[in-house]
């Protein structure tokens, strides 16, 4: 059986192609997430994407993913600011085994201020960003090897 990774966007994400393209690119997330499944596959990975705007939610899936067992690509976008129920499950995800990344398509270190503080960072694994849809692709491979 093929190794799960749940691949989870948080909020606003779902508007990519029409928000902000000059930093987020042109790809909708559909198409971003049709990539990652299809570098799963090549990669020998039984991938699930899912995106929500709803903290609870993301908060539920990583519980979800902590108690299977499953390595998670996570970009909690505007979450990974500063919510710490969300940093506090990436903890918990971790320290039960799983490996997360932390993905972003932008570089935030790059840009303001208030998007250099990541209070899910300190848990991950490891952490790619600026590549566009190819942080979560080098994420997968990163995971697969
Ligand atoms: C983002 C960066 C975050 O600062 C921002 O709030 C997002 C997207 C990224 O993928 O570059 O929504 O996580």
């Amino acid at each position: 059986m093929s190794p799960r990774v749940l691949v989870l966007s948080g909020p606003n994400l779902a508007a990519l192609g029409s928000r902000e393209p000059e930093i987020y690119g042109t790809l909708t997330l559909v198409e971003l997430e049709s990539q990652v499944v299809g570098e799963g596959e090549r990669l020998g990975l039984d991938v699930t994407c899912r995106q929500t705007d709803d903290e609870a939610e993301l908060v539920g899936w990583l519980h979800e993913a902590a108690a299977a067992g499953w390595d998670v690509v996570l970009n909690p976008a505007a979450f990974t600011h500063y919510s710490y129920a969300v940093g506090d499950a990436c903890a918990h995800l971790v320290g039960v085994g799983s490996r997360l990344v932390e993905v972003h398509l932008s570089n935030p270190a790059a840009r303001e201020t208030f998007r250099h503080t990541s209070v899910v960072g300190r848990s991950a694994t490891g952490t790619i960003a600026g590549f566009g849809a190819g942080s979560y692709l080098l994420a997968l491979q990163a995971l697969a090897d």
